[in-house]
């Protein structure tokens, strides 16, 4: 099977390669890869910054949606034919997270989907809702859930956001976009911060209250207390890290959650952070590591429910994978990048 594999890091370094087949052990499910979506950690792995450590060669990417066209002995949960996501942590199914749990990850920890096929334990994938084409569906292992997680359960099961709450999302990519919808399905009021004029009218069209540049306006926090008259916002979904975190404590208002998802421009922070702003306003800072299968099953009848589509901004042909790679490092993109597999 054709597969990209990491043997040396960075982009232009990925290799496209022959494998054999992978094996479909006992309770195993065998996945013909239709689509991949990429994450910023795939670029972060690809590039030898996720883990400078990590074992090679490794296949990346974790998040693949498929037909399955072959199952091991005793798997009943899941049968050929069915369409399937591939869960991001393979392991975590239930509950909290757990170091155990959280091992095992796709494309990081273990090989990846940026593959024509992929084997996989039968738990280790879901059916995703039937009006999705793969290309949508490939999208919800790690973006939609971790912005499903950062809204509905802050980290935890039971943390639930919900109507008449403001929220903040940063950026326009994969994982603020998907938050923007799901906000909007929950009734929520939606600030976004965005490098381009261009990106928050898109993201206007999607449901965005209040858009504010924070090229031109770096203190965006002055804006967030103008627009929602002085309260701050609920929530936040703070992808950008170390650029952006003193901001997001001082747009936050009074027992506000701010949901630590990235690390965008950075993971160590350098200027001045105000802390006192997290015990004067009893802020909770939390920490979301993409989610639980249950989690994934709930996002799914949320999003059959509601007829919700992904916003895939771009396709890419499963030859041009570097070029999709090159595109999510330029930060051009809005929305998702998807890469089709060698199948329509
Ligand atoms: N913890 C988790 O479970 C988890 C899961 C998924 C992703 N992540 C992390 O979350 C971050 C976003 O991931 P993604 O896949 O959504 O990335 P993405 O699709 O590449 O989105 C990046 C977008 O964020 C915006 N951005 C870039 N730098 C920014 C800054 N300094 N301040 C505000 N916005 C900025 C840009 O949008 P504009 O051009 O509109 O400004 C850019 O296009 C990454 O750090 C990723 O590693 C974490």
């Amino acid at each position: 099977m054709q597969a990209y594999r990491i043997s040396t890091f960075g982009v232009e370094a990925l290799e496209s390669t022959t494998l054999p087949m992978p094996e479909v052990g006992p309770g195993m499910v065998l996945v013909r890869i239709h689509a991949v979506s990429l994450n910023y950690r795939d670029l972060m792995v690809v590039e030898g910054r996720y883990n400078p450590k990590m074992e090679l060669p490794r296949i990346p990417c974790s998040d693949g949606a498929g037909e399955i066209v072959a199952v091991g002995a005793g798997v009943e949960s899941v049968g050929v034919g069915d369409r399937v996501c591939t869960l991001f942590f393979q392991r975590w199914m239930d509950g909290a997270i757990s170091s155990e749990n959280s091992k095992g990850a796709l494309g990081g920890d273990v090989d990846g989907v940026l593959a024509e096929y992929v084997a996989l334990p039968q738990d280790g994938v879901i059916r995703f809702p039937s009006h999705l084409s793969y290309e949508e569906a490939s999208t919800l292992p790690c973006a939609g859930l971790t912005a499903w997680n950062a809204l509905h359960h802050a980290g935890v099961p039971e943390s639930p956001g919900g109507a008449g709450e403001t929220v903040l999302v940063q950026g326009t990519g994969g994982v603020s976009i998907f938050a923007l919808q799901f906000a909007k399905l929950a009734g929520m009021r939606i600030f976004g911060i965005s490098s381009s004029d261009e990106k928050l009218e898109r993201a206007a069209a999607l449901g965005l209250d209040a858009g504010c540049n924070y090229r031109d306006v770096p203190e965006w926090s002055r804006w967030v207390a103008t627009v929602t008259e002085r309260r701050g916002v609920n929530r936040l979904i703070e992808v950008g890290g170390a650029g952006t975190f003193a901001q997001s404590l001082e747009a936050a208002g009074f027992g506000g959650l701010i949901a630590q998802i990235g690390v965008l421009s950075g993971g160590v922070a350098t200027g001045a952070v105000p802390l006192t702003q997290i015990l004067r306003k009893q802020l909770r800072v939390q920490g979301i590591y993409v989610g639980s299968k249950t989690m994934f099953a709930e996002m799914n009848e949320t999003i059959a429910g509601a007829g919700l589509r992904p916003v895939v901004g771009e396709v890419f042909a499963f030859e041009a994978a570097r070029d999709a790679l090159m595109t999510m490092k330029s930060g051009q993109h809005f929305g998702k990048i998807v890469v089709k597999g060698t199948v329509a």
